[in-house]
């Protein structure tokens, strides 16, 4: 008997793509083989995410596309991660399609869960751990430059307007050597750069030893040239981690520092437990300490009860902020928040919307003003593949995480003194540190030349 196919659709964030690397490793070892879609795979799993009402509807309209095969073929659908987690029960019953639901601490129980479902029993595991970290769990990546590692999970704080507490539990910290390995096992593998993770990386610990003390010894490890990190949280920016930024060669001068709103009222509606003041403190020891920094940020539009005032006091810090990219998200109530309980989302949608609008016009005008400034200057990029645009180019990231184009080598070239043309090798490749000069730029991209 040939062993079952699975098809995995990852939606959502870093984290999610890391666990479905995990769910992967999980599977195989219980002899389950991959396929690249849902016609041709026995199993569906679909791992989801829940921040935001539409990537709940994004997983409703994939599930009712299933349908079909479904009947056909009997097709075995699982529903992984956090919306998962978050529905429970309510999603088992309320849907004759799904046959097991797993939350984030339950991927362990995957297996059992799809032999029975094979059986034609239902079954879910959404018990949320303390200790739950996969630490011995290698996740299957595919082979590349660059890579995750999860150094924790879950989140304690709370945001009131934030359903990742619920839907991921407690916050728990991986052990420090064995992050260290694995970014030894990645760089062995011919990965350049690895990014850690969290959803908020300074509440790390082992022991004694903090996060900025991981991300050192992740910068040590040879072969990888590039050291990332997703999110700090504001609350908390520790001397000695941006001191690690400011220094240390490998990692990377980019921080992503969730503002999600400029006004302190709404600051505090969110129980974000900083205020403006002390967020504009905090970016501007940032810049003190590290004039190249790269800031990227979050915003919520239309939290509840914010008015027009508030929100401009949010358009006034992205002005100061100066941010070279942000995410902006109109505001979502999720069930079983803190805000859904206490306050009424009631900032209508159209005028989310248009605080969405100009929110984006805002920050394209900035990106695109910090982009152009860069023209002329020459970068070490990060060369990730081929250009989205066309295979005769290659993309890559400069230190601060901006994607950047440039024309590969390899046209006819002089190079004897004949002025014969012979074609010049490009000595680029997929992990190179290439030396380029931006010539021009976009809201989201530079481009260069090789020099
Ligand atoms: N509505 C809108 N955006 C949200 N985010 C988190 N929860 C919500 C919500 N309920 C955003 C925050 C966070 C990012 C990952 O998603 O900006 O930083
Ligand atoms: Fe959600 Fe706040 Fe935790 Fe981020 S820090 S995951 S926004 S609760």
């Amino acid at each position: 008997m040939r062993a079952p196919l699975v098809f995995i659709e990852t939606f959502g964030c870093q984290m999610n793509e890391y666990d479905t690397e995990l769910v992967r490793t999980i599977l195989k070892g219980r002899g389950y083989g991959f396929t690249d879609s849902a016609d041709t795979a026995d199993v569906v799993l679909l791992n989801t995410c829940a921040i935001r009402e539409n990537a709940h509807n994004k997983v409703h309209g994939h599930l009712g596309a299933l349908k079909p095969l479904k009947e056909e073929k009997g097709l075995v659908i699982g529903v992984l991660g956090c919306m998962a987690q978050n529905l429970k029960r309510d999603l088992l019953d309320g849907h004759s399609l799904i046959d097991v639901l797993v939350g984030p601490d339950g991927y362990r129980s995957l297996p059992e869960l799809l032999d029975k479902a094979a059986a034609g029993r239902k079954g879910m595991a959404v018990d949320l751990s303390e200790y739950e970290t996969y630490a011995d769990i290698t996740p299957d990546r595919v082979k590349g430059v660059t890579a995750w590692i999860a150094v924790m999970r879950g989140c304690d704080n709370f945001c009131t307007f934030c359903v990742v507490p619920y839907t991921r539990g407690r916050e728990r910290s991986r052990d420090f050597d064995g992050v260290v390995r694995e970014a030894e096992a990645l760089a062995a593998s011919g990965c350049k750069q690895v990014t850690l993770l969290g959803q908020n990386v300074n509440s790390y610990r082992d022991g004694t030893r903090d996060f900025a003390d991981l991300l050192l010894a992740v910068a040590e490890v040879r072969g990888i040239e590039r050291i990332r990190f997703i999110s700090p949280h504001p609350k908390d920016f520790p001397d000695k981690l941006l001191e690690a930024v400011a220094s240390h060669p490998r990692i990377c001068k980019h921080i992503h520092l969730p503002l999600q709103a400029g006004n302190d009222r709404i600051l505090q509606l969110m129980d974000r437990t900083y205020t403006r003041a002390e967020y504009l403190a905090l970016v501007e020891r940032i810049r003190m300490r590290c004039p190249d920094i790269v800031l990227t940020t979050d915003i919520i539009a239309g939290f509840c009860s914010e008015t027009d005032a508030e929100f401009q006091d949010t358009e006034e810090v992205i002005k100061q902020g100066e941010y070279h990219s942000a995410y902006i998200f109109k505001y979502s109530e999720r069930k079983n928040t803190i805000a859904a309980r206490k306050y009424a989302d009631d900032v209508s949608d159209s005028v989310k919307s248009v605080r969405v609008t100009q929110l984006v016009e805002l920050q394209r005008a900035i990106s695109q003003k910090k982009n152009r400034e860069m023209i002329g200057k020459t970068v070490e990029i990060l060369v990730e593949g081929d250009g989205k645009r066309s295979p005769d180019q290659w993309m890559g990231r400069t230190d601060g995480n901006i994607v950047t184009v440039f024309p590969k080598r390899g046209q006819a070239g002089f190079l004897s003194s004949e002025k014969l043309p012979v074609p010049l090798s490009d000595p680029i490749k997929p992990g190179s540190l290439a030396s380029v000069r931006i010539t021009d730029a976009t809201v989201t991209t530079l481009y260069a030349e090789s020099v």
